[in-house]
């Protein structure tokens, strides 16, 4: 098949042209970087783990009406998607203190939230992705009050439901990181689920061992970064034969 144009290059994916127009072809790649690319290094098969395990989570978040780009898997490193108008906004969700809540307000890493926390960061890599209000999001216009209850909404929904999912099969979701999109169909535009969903952008740790499942042990040279991100994988059923 001839190479697709590419489009656009992030830190651990590449987007191309998709076949048909309003598609896109998302490649995994094995690039792992942390601290805004300050740590920079290779995770050998985890572009392919986390294509599968986000193949999956988008699925499953389909099947309960959450709105996604995803449309199919087509092969190991690849997925079909829809072409959206990226919201520049990293919504995180948080259940349990780690990372930089923690360090913002000196809470102890593990210690449950009173209730689930979703924060907004500005997705500008020159500015180190800043924590911002939901008042500079509407005052510079990067989602207008609607789209942020929409965006709030799904989020929530989405947390309610991957919380069940992993505790299901022994893992605790401590927060995660989604991204939206606008998406255009004819005059109608709505907000879709965008990016992935691996242990690239989640915090997953073991319900009983606390071990971690997820990036940190890249972040935090912990070790055994690819078998973390297998045994997620196990667990959900999908693990990759190779
Ligand atoms: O670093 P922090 O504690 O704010 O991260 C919260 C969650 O968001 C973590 O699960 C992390 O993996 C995810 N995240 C991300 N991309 C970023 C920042 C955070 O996926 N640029």
């Amino acid at each position: 098949m001839a190479r697709r144009r590419q489009l656009y290059e992030g830190k651990a994916k590449i987007l191309f042209e998709g076949p048909e127009p309003g598609t896109l072809v998302q490649y995994f790649k094995d690039d792992a970087t942390a601290g805004n690319g300050a740590k920079s290094g290779v995770i050998t098969g985890k572009g392919v783990l986390n294509n599968r395990i986000s193949e999956h989570l988008m699925l499953r978040l389909q099947e309960i009406g959450i709105p996604t780009h995803f449309i199919r898997r087509i092969n190991m490193r690849e997925q079909l998607v829809k072409e959206v108008e990226i919201i520049p906004l990293e919504v995180v969700i948080r259940n349990v203190a780690a990372g930089s809540i923690s360090k913002r307000f000196n809470i102890p890493e593990g210690q449950r939230l009173p209730r689930p926390i979703v924060e907004f960061y500005y997705k500008n890599d020159e500015l180190g992705d800043p924590l911002v209000s939901e008042d500079h999001i509407i005052a510079f216009g990067w989602a207008c009050p609607h789209d942020l209850e929409d965006i709030t909404g799904m989020s929530m929904r989405v947390n309610d439901f991957l919380c069940g999912l992993f505790s299901g099969i022994g893992i605790q979701l401590v927060d995660f990181k989604l991204e939206f999109g606008r998406c255009w169909e004819g005059e109608d535009m709505r907000i879709v689920l965008a990016d992935e969903i691996s242990p690239d952008n989640c915090r997953l740790w073991d319900l009983h061992t606390n071990e971690k499942l997820d990036k940190d042990r890249f972040r935090r040279d912990l070790g055994n970064v690819k078998e973390a991100y297998q045994e997620v994988a196990r667990r959900m059923g999908i693990l990759p034969e190779n």
